[in-house]
């Protein structure tokens, strides 16, 4: 029995990755300049100041943009919104589990259609929407939670072609777009056509989860319709964590910390990358360019059966494949158990390879 466990579950960033004492001066300084606003309720779409900036960045008006508390709580107001009971909801296959089940509670058939190595099988989709019309299509179209798959720009077009040709919503979920550790930014679905795209991200992965402060792009007729919804639900946003980052930007220091971060994170993305390639050659592998996740999908015959529970008296503590499979597309049992995801933010390169080398003694 191995003593030291190591822990590749969550894609949550570690604690010496939080801009601490920068936060807390922004948050004294919110509180300072704006109590009387900051420490009330109302402001129901977010923060004026931190929607104006995130206006300016996507190049829409400020009606065009809702803060929350956090991006997940916006993905399921905005299911409640669009979802209704029995209908289909398409992801990528594997795709983020938690946005699965949350769409699962609010009523929808979540369906999977295959991820490749390049985003999205189109080809797969379109045949499914010749079957059935979504109430949208959810993508993490950049460092893929949990694969690390980019979706390529030619598919991009195309997926927007259908969700032009068939009508439906493509919510493009992309809190791990700024953490590219190599190569040049892909053009978002909404700058090749934001009629159809809901945009979502939150400041989770670039400053601290805790803060609870997410975000979503879309025409201002759903921002209003969701800013309702979510007034009725939790009758205000949480205000001092938004001016809080609002000031961070504001003094210039977002940009800084993200080039802070992608330094912490790039010796252990290739230390994953690396460690996979060595270790695993035999697995179909997912190397991103980005983001907090490398993936494998094991061979069939693979000794994968409960890998999960053999890894654990390894000290080695992994996700279970199977969360991250919505329903299959096409009837046949899906691959979630040879399914394996590999956050490597929260993990040195030591542990890192150590975690690799036990996994691959399993197999
Ligand atoms: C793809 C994806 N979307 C949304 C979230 C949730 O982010 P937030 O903390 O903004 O709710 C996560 C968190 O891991 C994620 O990976």
């Amino acid at each position: 029995m191995t003593t030291d466990i190591i822990t590749l579950t969550r894609g949550v960033p570690p604690a010496e990755a939080f801009p601490t004492k920068q936060l807390s001066i922004c948050f004294d300084a919110a509180l300072e300049a704006d109590a009387a606003v900051v420490l009330q309720y109302g402001q129901q779409p977010g923060y004026p100041a931190l929607r104006h900036a995130l206006a300016n960045e996507f190049a829409v008006a400020d009606a065009q943009v809702l803060v929350g508390n956090g991006s997940l709580h916006l993905q399921d107001l905005v299911a409640s919104l669009l979802i209704k009971p029995g209908q289909v909801v398409y992801t990528e296959q594997p795709s983020y589990d938690r946005a699965i089940s949350t769409f699962r509670r609010r009523g929808a058939r979540v369906v999977g259609i295959p991820l490749e190595p390049d985003g999205i099988s189109v080809d797969r989709l379109a045949a499914a929407l010749a079957h059935e019309v979504p109430a949208f299509l959810y993508l993490v179209p950049d460092f893929q939670n949990p694969a690390g798959a980019t979706l390529a720009l030619e598919k991009r077009r195309r997926v927007l072609e259908l969700a032009e040709q068939y009508g439906f919503w493509v919510i493009e979920d992309i809190p791990y777009r700024k953490l590219r550790y190599r190569g040049e930014d892909i053009p978002m679905l909404r700058e090749l056509n934001p009629a159809r795209v809901i945009t979502m991200s939150s400041f989770s992965k670039l400053l601290s989860p805790g803060l609870r402060v997410g975000y979503m792009v879309a025409p201002a007729e759903l921002v209003a319709a969701v800013t309702k919804l979510a007034e009725d639900t939790i009758l205000s946003p949480v205000l001092p964590t938004q001016a809080a980052v609002a000031e961070f930007i504001e003094r210039g220091w977002l940009q800084p910390n993200i080039e802070k971060l992608k330094a912490l994170y790039r010796p252990r993305w290739q230390a994953m990358a690396e460690a996979v390639r060595q270790e695993l050659p035999g697995a179909q592998q997912y190397i991103p360019d980005g983001g907090f996740f490398v993936s494998v999908m094991l061979p069939e015959d693979a000794n994968y059966q409960n890998l999960v529970g053999r890894a654990k008296e390894q000290g080695l503590v992994l996700t279970p494949g199977q969360a991250f499979f919505a329903d299959p597309d096409d009837g046949q049992p899906v691959a979630g158990e040879r399914f394996v995801r590999l956050p490597f933010c929260a993990v040195t390169p030591e542990q890192i390879r150590e975690g690799v080398r036990r996994l691959a003694s399993l197999i």
